[in-house]
């Protein structure tokens, strides 16, 4: 009961933090998105898969970075696995082991929620950042995350 109450203000915090402009939240992708603005593009979904792929055969990695052309851009793609722990079920576990208060919330605030149904140790996103290194016309620097 404790971990629900927890949960919910958690909760409660990161949807307000998330509507008042979502910049305080590093920039992560995800396959299975709670908040639209984190589904990955297409070099996220290749990497993420990638990362899925090594975890099954145990080779988990902690990183990764890649230099590479996009479009007239060369930039910098590094990406970091986040992985599911036991805490995270609170709000990222099988809907019906998720507190009802806890689920009732996150459908209000997410109606798209694809985030749930994980167990500890599934690969559960990434953070994601991409530097432009140089591009024909712009400056240097990192792209901020898309806001929704
Ligand atoms: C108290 C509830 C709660 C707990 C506990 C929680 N999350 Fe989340 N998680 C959220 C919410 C709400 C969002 C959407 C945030 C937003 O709107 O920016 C989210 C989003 C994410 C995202 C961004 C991708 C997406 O789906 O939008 C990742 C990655 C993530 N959580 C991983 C974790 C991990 C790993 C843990 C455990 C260490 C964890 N979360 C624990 C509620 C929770």
């Amino acid at each position: 009961m404790r971990t629900a109450i927890v949960a919910i203000l958690v909760l409660l915090l990161v949807s307000f933090l998330s509507a008042a402009g979502g910049d305080l939240a590093p920039p992560e992708a995800s396959e299975k998105a709670r908040k639209a603005a984190d589904a990955p593009d297409a070099y996220e979904t290749g990497r993420l898969s990638e990362f899925e792929r090594l975890r099954r055969e145990g080779e988990f990695p902690k990183e990764s970075s890649e230099v590479r052309g996009e479009g007239s851009a060369r930039v910098l793609r590094y990406m970091r696995p986040i992985v599911i722990g036991s805490p995270c079920l609170a709000c990222h576990g099988k809907p019906d082991t998720i507190d009802a208060e806890v689920a009732k919330v996150l459908s209000e605030n997410y109606p798209g929620d694809r985030a749930t149904g994980h167990a500890a140790g599934d690969l559960r996103g990434a953070v994601s950042v991409t530097v432009t290194l140089e591009s024909a016309g712009a400056p240097a620097g990192v792209t901020p995350p898309p806001t929704p």
